[in-house]
């Protein structure tokens, strides 16, 4: 196991509001995630555990019911992921999903079958009547999201089923035992009321209480990191992004100056981002911060350098030289006394490192635990190790963080040295902050800023024939890229209207000196990425 898998156990579970929640076995399903952001919604907590993990880890948690998760095996595959079969016995609450009903099906005697006709996407529910306590006063017949290849033929003994699709046994239960299934997802939007079905479930079945809140959460960690840190001092590197701000001001709520920052100029970040960001996080949020600029270092290190595997290793090196170094004589400063870092890990990156396999289970080259620790002998705080990203921005409103930095796009961390294909230079670097600045503008001006994911410019190697006024020019390419997307995994790219095209090509092609020409992506992930390095 991993020295993150083994964090997270560790983790998990430590405060109160965690206990008494939803456990989500995992069996590498891709909407795994979301069934745990469905149940903390509802004030609940919720943790994902691979499907492997034993009864009295599972116990700790002292969780009010269990959710076994979908997956992308059939439980006829050789290696097709299991559960200890006693997380049926335990007299807690179960629901399984898809994988998960075909699972605990076969296991209590039932009998699974490859379909005749596979079920992806839409469907109908026809609800039993009476049936179950999940579909409480529903109507007859309901719109689901399916995504399975085999159907349960035979229930299991003591179980009824309570919805059937035209081809097959849909949801089926067993009210004697708690335990209840639905080969669809309540999860996903497309399944009409599958939030009352979660709901139900939570608080019908497992009579769970909602108390998994923003103020209990920043409670219980300001208290937590002031006793880990004792009278210590700690560190953290401030991107400029929404993870890494919360966590500092967590930290500097709990040990106040005794938190020291660090925000380094890449030279890679945004026009006017350094100094704008560092003015804030001094004036309006009161942390103590050592701004950097690093922006020679970096350049001189990318001379020469396209590929961009390679300026991504460059500037992440590079990063951890800057940081370490600084790191080093704020130590010499304070007289010894930092022994704690301070990192704005998400709980997605947490579970990306301890799934079991499948589509889950797949790590980014680019996330980012672990990346300082091994170089710096610190001990690790970790205040956001639990949330979702949707969490994190809810605390970060509730310990009053200004709107900017909770809505602000997602940005890569080799910044725009992956929007500027080929090598980096500061003529270019330059164009493309312009061009950049010029796309959030217009972004922001008719008021879609909120409503998408990223919006920005790319700057292309590509020069093509225009006329400026009387002369004829020959100048670079801009695309413009903006994507709509819930969580970076998949995205579409937003049609946006003629007349915000428009502006923003014509400011750029009169505004920003070398550029003749303006595209615009019309690419979706997958296939493409949303970054274009
Ligand atoms: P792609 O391009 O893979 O991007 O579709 C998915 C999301 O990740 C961001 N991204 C990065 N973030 N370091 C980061 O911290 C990176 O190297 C990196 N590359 C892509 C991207 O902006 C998008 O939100």
């Amino acid at each position: 196991m991993s020295g993150a898998a083994q964090g997270m156990e560790k983790s998990i579970g430590k405060m109160k509001a965690e206990l008494g929640g939803i456990v989500v076995l995992d069996f590498g399903g891709q909407y795994t995630q979301l069934i745990a952001r469905r149940v903390r919604e509802q004030q609940v907590f919720s943790a994902i555990l691979p499907c492997t993990t034993s009864l009295d880890e599972i116990r700790k948690l002292e969780p009010a019911g269990i959710i076994l998760s979908g997956g992308p095996s059939s439980v006829y595959d050789q290696d097709a992921p299991k559960c200890d079969a006693a997380v049926l016995a335990m007299g807690i609450p179960v629901l399984g999903i898809c994988y998960g009903m075909q699972w605990l099906a076969k296991n209590l005697g039932g009998k699974v079958e490859p379909a005749e006709r596979r079920e992806y996407g839409p469907a109908q529910l026809q609800v039993e009547r009476g049936a179950s306590d999940l579909f409480k006063d529903f109507p007859d017949h309901l719109k689901i999201w399916n995504s399975h290849g085999d159907n349960v033929h035979a229930l299991p003994e003591g179980f009824h089923a309570t919805g059937r699709t035209a081809n097959a046994i849909a949801s089926l239960e067993d009210p004697k035992r708690k335990i209840y299934a639905v080969q669809f997802h309540p999860e996903v939007k497309h399944t009409e009321r599958g939030t009352e079905i979660l709901r139900n479930f939570l608080f019908e079945v497992c009579k769970a209480v909602p108390k998994w809140s923003g103020a209990a959460f920043i409670e219980e960690t300001i208290d937590s990191v002031r006793s880990k840190v004792g009278t210590h001092h700690a560190i953290c590197g401030l991107s400029g992004g929404v993870d890494s701000t919360v966590a500092a001001v967590l930290v500097h709520r709990a040990i106040g100056t005794r938190l020291s920052n660090i925000f380094v100029n890449t030279g890679l970040l945004r026009k006017n981002e350094f100094e704008h960001t560092l003015e804030m996080y001094k004036e309006r949020l009161g942390l103590q911060v050592t701004g950097v600029d690093a922006t020679d270092q970096f350049l001189d290190k990318l001379k020469g350098v396209t590929d961009p595997e390679k300026k991504r290793k460059i500037i992440g090196n590079e990063f951890i030289e800057v940081f370490a170094a600084e790191a080093e004589k704020l130590q010499q400063s304070e007289g010894g006394a930092i022994k704690f870092l301070v990192q704005g890990t998400l709980y997605p990156d947490v579970i990306e490192s301890v799934s079991v396999k499948g589509p889950s289970a797949t790590i980014k080259t680019h996330h980012n635990v672990g990346g300082l620790p091994d170089k710096m002998p610190f001990g690790l705080i970790e205040p956001l190790r639990d949330l979702f990203k949707d969490e994190v921005r809810n605390i970060g409103k509730d310990l009053g963080l200004p709107e900017e930095i909770l809505v602000k796009h997602p940005f890569p961390g080799p910044g725009l040295a992956v929007r500027l294909l080929g090598e980096v230079n500061r003529t270019d670097l330059g164009t493309l902050q312009e061009a950049d600045a010029i796309v959030v503008e217009e972004i922001r001006r008719a008021g879609l800023y909120d409503n998408v994911w990223q919006a920005f410019a790319v700057l292309l190697p590509v020069r093509s024939v225009g006329v400026m006024g009387d002369f004829r020019s020959y100048g670079l390419t801009v695309a413009v890229r903006v994507v709509q997307s819930e969580d970076a995994m998949t995205a579409d790219w937003v049609r946006l209207p003629g007349e915000v095209l428009e502006r923003m090509s014509t400011r750029i092609v009169n505004e920003v000196p070398g550029v003749t020409r303006v595209v615009y992506d019309v690419s979706s992930k997958p296939p493409s990425t949303i970054e274009w390095e």
